[in-house]
């Protein structure tokens, strides 16, 4: 752990707005700043850095906190990393050694780095590994590019040699290379051809074990560790991010990747067997602004493209997609038609229009009347989904052209459909902020629709908290009549709780709870001190009405419970 004193003295040195402003135009907005949000995709600005509180909201996507949220959200960090992150910007000086999960991060990437050399070893003694490499048409250089390797027949042979080297099976536990069961440790990993996965410093952060057969699960991956976040990393990146500046390369399988890089392609990456994330989008913006989605030909790797598109497109990234036929994935296209074919296909990749486009012509026999009206509705409530007005204009050009439709309806189809679309988001931001208010699907705080006058009060309360340290003092000290007993739900009575310790420490800074809260209960927190902020000149007045509140709000519920009981007693 980071001693508190050091955590302190990264905050007051790195001054939110400063930080922030590295990544966002900021501009004055009274005493605060506001810019657009690198959270989400907008075109006004909502997203607001308060100097006053150091902290950020926005209100439009509900992204919140202090400066190293923002550095753990933007720079895709963990919380320690990101007060590493700003440390070294600010020239402060923090101990080099870190417990996660009782065993050190870089212990793993230690045990990692053994447990990799052991299977490469293991695979230049197993015949049965070395023939399954030479069937995928892996050569030597593809091999130690990858560090390719093999678990060993039974896997125990890892244990062991770990143990040798002076890791215990319980740290083995901890990076997931082994497991603990009734009949004592058992290895993770068996009898599966192995790739590490590395992250852009270098680290091996866990691993992909293939089966060699048909036998399933096809792949194993190692679980999260607190070394290793699935949706935080990508297979290949350590060598794609060099020669990516172009365009990069993103694809479904382990596979896919090593053919690429074989076949000169080395700006290729995967996903590590997971959907890709947003996170996963926003690292690959730190390296380029073009990605060529290349997933397999089937229906599902169809479905995967739509997806992943739309979520490369909210980052702002420039997507093509690029479809293999002939083959099922872009390895055995490879394979099948080489380099140079491939390179062809990379040419002709096409935008998601152009895709939608092919789609729909394959679709409908566009001869005929029907045919046509229903492939011009398709493309063009897919054309009202482009942000670009010139981009809209080209594709209203190429549609009326494919199907022979005048410009001028296939234009006016689109502005109907822009019309409806616009109407649809309105109404369901409308519909987002009433739910909001009622606490309907609120998954931070799961008690809220069912109490929402007490849930309004706790929040009020929790804010002025934040706000107005002498309030939380005089709370702490027992000047009011609040206790954590008032509090109905039980999100907002761990609120209270935290912070009535953290002022019993001495501490003022709400931030020291993302300790204690995960990153999301930390937007939740920051949000409801924004909410209050600048609205409470009279904290003690306004503090009282909402105790009197959240007392009545509770005594009314303990009546109703009271009642639900009696009714239940006289009934049996
Ligand atoms: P092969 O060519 O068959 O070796 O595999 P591939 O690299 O083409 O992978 P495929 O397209 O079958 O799957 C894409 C990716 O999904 C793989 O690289 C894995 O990351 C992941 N994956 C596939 N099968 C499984 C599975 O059974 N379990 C898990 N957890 N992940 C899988
Ligand atoms: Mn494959």
């Amino acid at each position: 752990m980071i001693p508190d004193n050091v955590i302190e003295e990264i905050k007051v040195r790195n001054d939110i707005a400063d930080v922030i402003g590295t990544y966002v135009t900021l501009k004055r907005a009274g005493s605060n700043m506001n810019g657009l949000c690198p959270f989400h995709n907008e075109k006004t600005p909502s997203f607001t850095v308060f100097n006053g509180t150091q902290s950020f909201y926005c209100f439009g996507c509900g992204a919140a906190g202090d400066v190293v949220t923002f550095i753990r959200k933007i720079e895709n960090l963990d919380y320690v990393e990101a007060l590493r992150f700003l440390a070294k910007r600010s020239g402060v000086n923090i101990p080099e050694e870190e417990q996660s999960g009782g065993v050190r991060r870089t212990r793993i990437y230690e045990m990692n780095k053994a447990a990799a050399r052991f299977f490469r070893s293991q695979l230049l003694s197993s015949s049965e590994a070395k023939e399954y490499i030479v069937k995928r048409g892996l050569d030597k250089r593809t091999v130690d590019r990858f560090g390719l390797g093999y678990s060993g027949t039974r896997g125990f042979e890892l244990i062991n040699h770990l143990k040798e080297l002076g890791y215990t099976e319980d740290e083995m536990v901890v990076a997931k290379l082994a497991g603990k069961g009734e009949r004592g440790y058992y290895p993770f990993f068996r009898n599966r051809v192995m790739f590490p996965i590395i992250d852009t410093a270098g680290a091996i952060l866990g691993f992909g074990g293939r089966v060699m057969d048909n036998s399933l699960p096809k792949y194993l991956n190692t679980p999260d560790t607190p070394a290793f976040n699935k949706g935080r990393n990508l297979f290949a990146l350590n060598y794609a991010k060099d020669n990516c500046k172009e365009c990069l390369i993103l694809c479904e399988g382990y596979m896919d990747v090593i053919a690429m890089h074989a076949a000169g392609f080395t700006n290729a990456v995967a996903t590590l067997g997971t959907a890709l994330t947003q996170e996963q989008a926003r690292l690959i913006k730190r390296y380029t602004s073009k990605v060529i989605l290349s997933y397999d030909g089937d229906r599902a790797g169809k479905a995967a493209t739509d997806r992943a598109s739309k979520i490369l497109t909210e980052v702002g990234i420039d997507v093509r997609i690029l479809q293999v036929s002939g083959a099922k994935d872009p390895d055995e296209y490879i394979k099948a038609y080489g380099a140079d074919a491939f390179a062809r296909l990379i040419k002709g990749s096409e935008t998601k229009f152009d895709f939608v486009l092919k789609g729909v012509l394959a679709k409908y026999d566009v001869a005929t009347d029907d045919g046509k009206i229903k492939a011009s509705k398709e493309l063009c409530s897919e054309i009202a989904t482009v942000d670009s007005a010139v981009e809209r204009e080209l594709y209203i050009h190429k549609t009326s052209k494919e199907l022979g439709i005048s410009r001028e309806s296939v234009e006016g189809d689109v502005k109907k459909a822009l019309r409806l679309k616009n109407r649809e988001r309105a109404g369901a931001f409308e519909k987002k902020l009433q739910n909001k208010a009622l606490g309907i699907g609120d998954k931070i705080n799961p008690e809220h629709s069912a109490n929402p006058k007490a849930v309004a009060a706790e929040e009020a309360i929790l804010g002025i908290m934040m706000l107005y340290p002498e309030r939380t003092a005089e709370i702490a000290e027992g000047k009011t009549e609040l206790s954590e007993d008032d509090f109905v739900t039980g999100f907002n009575k761990r609120v209270f709780s935290a912070l009535i310790k953290l002022y019993s420490e001495g501490k003022r800074d709400v931030g020291a709870l993302g300790a204690e809260f995960t990153q999301e209960e930390m937007n939740r927190v920051y949000e409801i001190q924004v909410k209050r902020n600048g609205l409470d000149s009279q904290s003690e007045t306004v503090l009282k009405d909402n105790l009197y509140a959240l007392k009545n709000a509770k005594a009314a519920l303990e009546t109703d419970i009271d009642k639900i009981i009696k009714a239940k007693l006289m009934g049996s």
